[in-house]
């Protein structure tokens, strides 16, 4: 299926995989490119030579365009942006932050950049900047989605620029897909669908819950990560969302765990929280969501963690491989459309 994102990306379908920190590996990210759509890696656990280590292993399994996160906001982020363009990474996905210096430097090696937002000031700022997408992520998203559902935000985004559009936030199939081109973007982005495929990196038990969730199994809540984000409903999340302060040892404890996973000392973590105008309890937060992911990959009790899901798991219920995914979703939004013009009455 052809639509400005294959032709601009250079990819076969207009389906590209949500940036995940912890999930979003190498071999999720190969899978998706090699089955035609755009993988994209999440480096925001890594220091830079890890960052470096991730992209080549990706390079040596496969050698379709692939995509890296970078989070802006992120500790580490800035240093795993230099470590992207130094790569000549043929996408980067920028979020949370001002890219524009990402975004000269990509197009000097011919590469494209795709900017995440859910407003109309950062998607204007992002089009003066140069992006050459924007992804606009609505409510129902897991992790950061904005306060409006993906109905209204997509044809209200399309308004807001002339740049391309890709949407995420409740995608999962090609009723989704043939949905967003409708609304007016150009393809889709998909987190909690690809978590949910055989090339995941999840525990299966992780993975049997979400199945089994239903649309209203999420929260959605800034104690999570510190900015507004949707986590699955277990007892640890819940008894976050209700918590209206971290203590100050959780904080450090959390602080300290941030520090060594991307070898930055506590001091310039700091000194970067203050930069970002975030405050330790933000960053605590945050650190405490890596956490759950981490725990989601290496295996936990499900019920100790906090693990960002979006509300499109109640509509999934299977283990597809990405391949299968990706065929799916273009066969059935072809399907979709064709059968989209038949129910008019003439
Ligand atoms: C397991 C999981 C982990 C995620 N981790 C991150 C992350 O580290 N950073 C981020 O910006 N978004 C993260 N997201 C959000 C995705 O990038 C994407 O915006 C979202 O999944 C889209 O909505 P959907 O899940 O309905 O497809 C995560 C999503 C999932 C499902």
């Amino acid at each position: 299926m052809k639509t400005k994102m294959t032709e601009l990306l250079g990819i076969e379908h207009p389906v590209m995989l949500a940036g995940m920190a912890y999930v979003a590996v190498p071999k999720l990210v190969a899978a998706v490119s090699n089955a035609g759509g755009l993988g994209m890696l999440n480096p925001s656990i890594y220091a830079p030579e890890g960052a470096r280590e991730a992209i080549r292993e990706v390079r040596s399994l496969t050698d379709k365009p692939f995509a890296v996160n970078i989070t802006l906001w992120l500790p580490g982020a800035r240093e795993n942006a230099v470590v992207a363009l130094e790569e000549k990474v043929p996408v980067i996905n920028t979020s949370l932050g001002r890219a524009d210096w990402i975004i000269n430097a990509a197009h000097e090696y011919g590469g494209k950049v795709l900017a995440t937002v859910v407003m109309h000031r950062h998607a204007r700022r992002s089009e003066l900047d140069g992006a050459d997408f924007l992804i606009v992520t609505g409510h129902e998203a897991a992790a950061h989605g904005g306060d409006i559902g993906s109905l209204v935000l997509i044809p209200q985004a399309r308004a807001w620029v002339n740049i391309p559009i890709i949407a995420a936030g409740g995608f999962c199939d090609g009723r989704g897909l043939a949905a967003a081109l409708a609304l007016g973007a150009e393809g889709i982005s998909m987190g909690t669908r690809f978590m949910l495929t055989q090339e995941s990196p999840v525990t299966d038990d992780i993975k049997q819950v979400c199945l089994q969730a239903s649309a209203e199994d999420t929260l959605y809540s800034d104690r999570f990560s510190g900015i507004p984000g949707r986590v699955l409903k277990t007892k640890m999340s819940e008894r976050i969302a209700g918590q209206r302060i971290v203590s100050p040892v959780k904080a450090l404890s959390a602080a300290r765990e941030i520090s060594q996973m991307l070898e930055v000392p506590l001091w310039k973590l700091f000194l970067q929280s203050l930069k970002t105008r975030r405050s330790i309890w933000s960053l605590a937060r945050q650190a405490g969501e890596a956490v759950g992911l981490r725990k989601a990959v290496e295996g936990g009790d499900i019920d100790l963690l906090t693990f960002p899901v979006g509300q499109v798991a109640g509509v999934i219920n299977d283990l597809p491989t990405c391949k299968e995914v990706i065929e799916q979703t273009v066969a059935e939004a072809k399907e979709v459309l064709e059968a989209t013009k038949a129910k008019l009455l003439a």
